[in-house]
């Protein structure tokens, strides 16, 4: 394929948002594949609904990546979920297993793509794309990855942090730095088609996997399920204890405690 992803890092004391930044930054110039931030505080960091990401000055990674994967089209960009969602598990795995293997092992993704330790969330993703005839032209890939921060304050259901496991600070260049190496690692094996090899990391890695647990529509009917399979365009499938199948796409479905 011949694509060059390229490892320009920008460091910001203070911006917006990390997304935002290299969206405005994209309209001046053409920013080369792979172009990275990482920030130590944003003023209007935005998670999924028009909720704010909460994220204390200093404590955390707050990164974006822009990429142009105009081979993929629009049908299959959770494939771009799937590629961030794993390059962030692998670096928090990489980082702490030498601390407490057990602790590292309990980390998972939750579908679609937030990273779970345990029954909490420690890192978001928000994903902006701009298609354009049916494929997306440019995708700016944001994470927030709570590490050093002891106290949450927003409404958040469940953050938790690295410290909060671990119970020490850790650097936050260090675990950018992996994050951005895997993903793009990973983003390169996606154009090479070495996709299932990320499809399987991201299933072995699934919260909930394995067993039924409960779930709430969108509607409010609630039951129990496991988890059947995920489809490529992302729909997750589960199979309901008379055996049938339901297929959610994201907010149509909600993991109950
Ligand atoms: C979520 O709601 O789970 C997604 C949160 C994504 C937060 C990150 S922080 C860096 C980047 N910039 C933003 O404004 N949001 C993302």
């Amino acid at each position: 394929m011949g694509k060059k992803i390229q490892d320009i890092i920008i460091f910001l004391n203070e911006t917006t948002s990390t997304n935002r930044y290299l969206q405005d930054l994209s309209q001046v110039e053409k920013l080369m594949e792979g172009t990275s931030v990482l920030a130590l505080y944003q003023t209007a960091g935005r998670g999924h609904d028009r909720n704010r990401w909460e994220s204390e000055r200093g404590k955390n990674v707050l990164l974006s990546s822009i990429f142009y994967p105009d081979v993929l089209p629009v049908t299959k960009q959770f494939y771009l979920s799937e590629i961030t969602s794993v390059s962030i598990l692998q670096a928090l795995k990489e980082e702490t297993d030498s601390f407490d293997q057990k602790a590292a092992s309990e980390f998972s993704i939750k579908w679609p793509n937030d990273i779970y330790w345990r029954d909490k969330k420690i890192a978001g993703i928000l994903i902006e794309n701009v298609i354009e005839n049916n494929r997306i032209k440019q995708s700016i890939i944001g994470a927030g990855i709570n590490v050093n921060q002891e106290k949450f304050v927003s409404d958040a259901p469940n953050p938790v942090s690295l410290k909060q496991i671990f119970g020490m600070d850790f650097n936050i260049h260090l675990i950018f730095t992996r994050i951005i190496k895997n993903l793009h690692f990973n983003y390169i094996k996606f154009l090479k088609n070495e996709l299932p090899d990320i499809h399987s990391f991201y299933m072995d890695n699934l919260y909930r996997k394995d067993g039924m647990h409960p779930y709430q529509t969108s509607d409010g009917e609630k039951f129990y399920a496991s988890v059947k399979r995920i489809e490529p365009f992302g729909a997750l499938v589960l199979e309901t204890e008379d055996g049938g199948e339901k297929s959610f796409l994201f907010k149509e479905i909600e993991f109950l405690e």
